[in-house]
């Protein structure tokens, strides 16, 4: 879970690396370090800390001329985040250098037979390892470095996205993947290496993205030649034309990353129902759904695998399967799901979300479930990324880049797609009227424009973050389909503040949390006229009685509410099914306000990263 970029052409390759490592800090930002090569040797800079810390060390340090460079930014796995241990990493006749996404399992066994033929290590690293590895396989058997990457990484078990070069041949750079991304772009005459296509966007639109166990020499003047690791066979590179341009994966104008993505959701949300909802014809259009149907109408369940905020949309998408739909419908953690020996059968649909398309456990839930025949679709929103092509059949998301390390936008857009979905196989199953199919539809497309209402109490939300930002804990209640947001507003909180939050579905606290409840603990509550209104209320009044403080999220025009809550919160009116949709604005807003005043890291919170691409 680190972020990696290279370089090799006719550029100056710092500031590339530089500025494609500042794009990638969401993988990753612990430590971070470049290595260039001149013209006669290698220059390596690295430090603990974020990127904005290695440039300020490094324009001291080494001189930054070169048109080859690799550099990386960590999310520590094995060893502690300090300068030593962070990446590039030298081998030990300092000829070969490698930057490394992933964890080499049996780097023990190999340390130790190394250590025996007179290597030492400087850090505590599985990747100084690897980078023995290849420098002893390439000397003992006199092979290239090509051949030596290949032979070393058979013997290693576990997971890279890696980048190598030799300052004896600094006309190439060997990669190679498994388990961990790693795209290639294809200038004139250059080329550009990252685990996503951010870094080079505004250099070229042609990437290629390595397969699992594939590797490739990127050489000068010579055509990209991608093998298997395995077997050595050759694999026909496909080239993939780049739909995302550089404004996209800018602030553009605001403080911070997720603050811009919280603005963009009603853009978001559109740019998800396009060409699917066509409202007035009463129409769903999503061929991945429509070219497996009779999978999922002959579907025994539908389980789906998610973490983090995917789940909470995977728990949403729980209720709308079930409720419209008549499906039943498990959501599991895919870290659970995937060590649990779950009872899995070719009957069964296993839909898989995921923003990033790389969260390690649930590309393994998405393995096993494929392993015992169930079919597997995927929702995910980085286009070409690993799960989309694990999948069997899928729907993108189209939410664009999402750069915070806090989901706010992918959770919207998910839960579109899933809608979609639900509506589709509704009607195909005869399981919703014309008429309510066609008003879901109708709703479903206002929904960006209460979106953009639901944004203007932006201020309002603020001046609340204020009289709470000083909170220990916090709880978060809703019931029904605003469960899940309830769950999905005690994570952002947590995740970007680091306030403790627990979020529980609101009847549910009188079985244990309101022991928690006096008059300092903030209880937020969505309390929406549609969907368990007076039973929320009756929660509400219990929390009042305790003197604990209630901030509600309302539906315009909200009376008995306002009566006894703090402070509310108000949001446009929709049907039940799709408030989700507004009723976590104010819940995002408020945590990234809190956030703000506390002085945290909004975007990249601590111990946080965006792809979780270890266990
Ligand atoms: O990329 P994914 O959707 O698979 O990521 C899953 C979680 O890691 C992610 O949602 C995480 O919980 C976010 N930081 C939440 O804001």
């Amino acid at each position: 879970m680190c972020g990696i970029v290279g370089y090799i052409g006719h550029r100056e390759a710092y500031p590339i690396i530089l500025k494609g490592l500042q794009r990638l800090e969401y993988r990753g930002y612990d430590s971070a370090g470049i290595a260039l090569y001149d013209g006669n040797n290698i220059k390596l800079s690295k430090t603990k800390g974020k990127v904005a810390d290695l440039k300020e060390r490094l324009e001291n340090e080494i001189t930054t001329t070169g048109n080859l460079g690799i550099g990386h930014t960590r999310w520590a796995t094995h060893g502690i985040p300090n300068d030593v241990n962070s990446h590039p990493h030298y081998s030990n006749s300092g000829d070969l250098v490698i930057i490394h996404n992933g964890i080499i399992e049996n780097y023990e066994a190999i340390k130790t037979e190394l250590i025996k033929r007179g290597y030492t290590f400087n850090s505590d690293t599985d990747t100084e390892v690897l980078i023995n590895l290849i420098e002893e396989v390439k000397k003992k058997q006199g092979v290239k470095l090509g051949k030596a990457v290949q032979i070393a990484l058979n013997e290693v078990v576990g997971a890279y996205a890696i980048a190598v070069f030799d300052k004896n041949k600094p006309n190439e750079i060997v990669v190679a993947k498994l388990g961990s991304p790693l795209a290639i772009g294809v200038g004139d005459e250059e080329f550009f290496i990252a685990s996503d296509a951010s870094p080079f966007i505004e250099f070229t639109k042609n990437a290629i993205y390595l397969e699992d166990e594939e590797m490739a020499v990127v050489r000068l003047g010579k055509k990209i030649k991608i093998r298997k690791i395995k077997d050595d066979s050759l694999v026909n590179p496909l080239m993939q034309e780049l739909k995302f341009n550089l404004e996209q994966i800018e602030k553009g104008g605001y403080e911070h990353f997720m603050l811009k993505e919280i603005y963009e959701q009603p853009h978001a949300i559109r740019d998800t129902y396009r060409g699917r909802l066509l409202a007035k014809e009463g129409i769903v259009r999503m061929s991945g759904v429509e070219n497996h149907k009779e999978k999922f109408l002959n579907a025994n369940r539908i389980i789906i695998v998610a973490c983090g905020t995917s789940w909470h949309a995977g728990l949403v998408a729980e209720y709308i399967f079930e409720d419209i739909a008549r499906i039943p419908v498990e959501v599991e953690y895919a870290s659970e799901f995937r060590y649990r020996n779950p009872v899995i059968t070719n009957k069964d649909v296993v839909i898989a979300i995921s923003q990033s398309g790389e969260t390690a456990d649930t590309l393994a839930a998405i393995k096993l479930a494929k392993s015992h025949g169930a079919f597997v679709f995927g929702v995910c929103n980085v286009v070409g990324s690993s799960i989309a092509r694990e999948t069997d059949a899928g729907a993108y998301t189209h939410a664009g880049p999402e750069i915070g390390v806090a989901s706010t936008k992918a959770f919207t857009t998910q839960i579109t797609v899933l809608t979609l979905i639900a509506l589709k196989l509704a009607k195909e199953k005869g399981a919703i009227s014309n008429s309510q199919f066609h008003y879901h539809l109708e709703e479903l497309e206002l929904i960006p424009e209460k979106v953009e209402k639901a944004l203007k109490s932006d201020e309002h939300i603020k001046s609340v973050a204020k009289t709470y930002k000083d909170a220990a804990n916090c709880l978060y209640l809703g019931r029904g389909y605003n469960f899940p947001v309830a769950l999905e507003g005690a994570l952002k909180l947590k995740e970007i503040s680091y306030i403790h939050a627990e979020g529980y579905p609101a009847a549910e606290m009188k079985h244990g949390p309101i022991a928690l409840i006096d008059e300092h603990m903030p209880v937020f509550v969505i309390a929406t006229k549609k969907g368990h209104y007076e039973k929320v209320v009756s929660n509400i009044q219990e929390i009042k009685s305790r003197k604990g403080k209630i901030i509600a999220i309302v539906t315009e025009g909200d009376v008995d509410v306002k009566k006894l809550a703090d402070h509310t919160i108000e949001i446009p009116e929709t049907i039940e099914s799709l408030s989700p949709l507004l009723t976590t604005i104010p819940l995002q807003l408020l945590s990234y306000h809190i956030a703000v005043m506390l002085n945290k890291n909004v975007d990249q919170p601590r111990n946080l990263a965006k792809s979780v691409t270890v266990e």
